[in-house]
């Protein structure tokens, strides 16, 4: 194996953290590639749970490097945060954790331009985190990278060129009070010395990494559905969560791709605004956010639910390539009676050939449901896919069938110990 990239296949919040921290094990590097604080990436080790929002879930592994590449947009306040919390847990960092220098910073405007937009009524429903906003001057080529913070005259450079343009829009568009440079500056200064110890070449590490063998696990933030180019726009995030984005988040060439393991929830939710299918707007939706302990790992937020959509599987996986597939939360379904899975979709009385991600027609679609029996017991002790009741594994084979995706990895619990290898 050269490098396994891990990817959403929904809308975010399938258990990437814990399938990331379970795989780890047996790898030598994890590389996030894209996103930023927006992400949550929860892992659970015995009685203890950890939320990971910038550092790769596989940093409760000691042998592991963890490398946050240059397709990432880092807010240097939350890396801190992170990284002080992790040392406050005995967890060695220092060697372990590598930045690119080229990887872009959240600054404070982003934040406060993210909130500003959404107050208005187009809203998206963004984690507040300064996303877009910072990929916005990424690709107006005006962004502030890592590698400037070492440079102190370059960066106050940049910061004031920014802030002066930034205090425009904030004044002139929005009637909001301007940002103070010197204070910017001032709280930005810190940062330099606490972050030098971390930032190198990760594209040339991954690459000489490649060459020795090592084997690498790309993890992706968000999900396939939330990919800026693939997603449902203008609902989406501001990466490409998609497997492509391993290439350009990373620096690793496509052909250095042996697999792509899409990450999918035996059903499915989303934050934010946007389609959503096979939403459940009622108690059977409740029950699923109830028992699965749907609410954001990043901002607490309630995450709508619904039933599993096979469509959309199908679509994420011809746009990732996904070569297999771990089913997590397969314990949340355990006590329905019935269970449903669509299987396409209605528009205007026909059905649909492919996915429409465009989001008015997804917003019309009906979905077409095949109904299941519950199993009605739980699955969470399961160590073996024959340990499953007959109907759990029945689900499954109708996820796999529906999809075309082989399930590779079963999830019953939150923990380590409750993951199922179907191989
Ligand atoms: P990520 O963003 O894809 O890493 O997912 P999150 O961490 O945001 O959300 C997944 C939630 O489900 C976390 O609270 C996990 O601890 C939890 N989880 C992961 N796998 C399972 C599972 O198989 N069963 C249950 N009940 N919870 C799980
Ligand atoms: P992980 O990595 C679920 C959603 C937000 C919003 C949209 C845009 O934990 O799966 P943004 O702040 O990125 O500009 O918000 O994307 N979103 C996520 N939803 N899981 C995530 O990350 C998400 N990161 C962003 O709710 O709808
Ligand atoms: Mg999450």
């Amino acid at each position: 194996m050269a490098v396994k990239i891990i990817v959403g296949a929904q809308w975010g919040d399938e258990g990437k953290g814990k399938i990331v921290d379970h795989l780890s094990d047996s790898v030598d590097i994890v590389a996030r590639y894209q996103g930023g604080a927006n992400a949550g990436h929860t892992v659970v080790i015995g009685e203890k749970q950890y939320v990971l929002h910038l550092i790769p879930s596989g940093i409760f592994h000691e042998h592991v490097t963890c490398v946050i590449g240059n397709g990432v947009v880092i807010d240097p306040i939350a890396l801190m945060d992170e990284i002080k919390q992790l040392r406050s847990l005995n967890i060695n960092i220092t060697g372990r954790l590598l930045i690119s220098h080229n990887a872009h910073l959240i600054m404070p405007y982003h934040k406060l331009l993210d909130s500003i937009r959404e107050k208005s009524s187009e809203k998206i429903g963004t984690t507040g985190r300064g996303i877009g906003p910072a990929y916005i001057d990424k690709f107006m080529r005006v962004g502030i990278k890592i590698v400037d913070l070492l440079d102190r005259d370059t960066f106050v450079h940049k910061l004031k060129r920014n802030i002066e343009e930034k205090n425009q829009i904030l004044r002139k568009i929005y009637d909001n009070p301007e940002l103070d440079i010197n204070e910017i500056v001032h709280e930005y200064e810190q940062f330099d010395k606490q972050i030098d110890e971390y930032i190198t070449d990760t594209a040339l590490f991954l690459n000489n990494a490649m060459k020795e063998n090592k084997n690498i696990l790309a993890e992706g933030a968000q999900g396939a559905l939330l990919d800026i180019d693939h997603g449902t726009y203008p609902f989406v995030t501001s990466s490409n969560p998609t497997s492509g984005g391993a290439c350009t988040g990373l620096g690793v060439p496509p052909t250095a791709v042996s697999s792509v393991l899409g990450v999918v929830k035996a059903y499915t939710t989303r934050v934010g605004n946007g389609p959503f299918p096979t939403e459940l707007e009622d108690e059977t939706g409740e029950q699923l956010r109830t028992i699965g302990g749907e609410y954001g790992a990043t901002t607490g937020r309630p995450r709508r639910c619904g039933w599993f959509d096979a469509p959309m599987l199908r679509y994420s996986a011809m746009i990732n390539g996904i070569t297999e597939i771990a089913v997590t939360k397969l314990d949340v379904l355990d006590k329905f009676d019935q269970l449903k899975i669509c299987t396409g979709y209605i528009i205007d009385g026909k059905p649909l050939k492919s996915y429409p991600t465009d989001s008015r027609t997804l917003d019309k679609v009906q979905p077409v449901y095949l109904i299941f029996d519950g199993w009605k017991s739980s699955t969470r002790s399961a160590k073996d896919i024959n340990d499953l009741p007959l109907n759990a594994r029945r689900y499954l084979d109708a996820i796999e069938e529906l999809t075309g995706c082989k399930v590779t990895i079963v999830s019953v619990g939150a923990r380590r110990d409750q993951t199922i290898f179907t191989k």
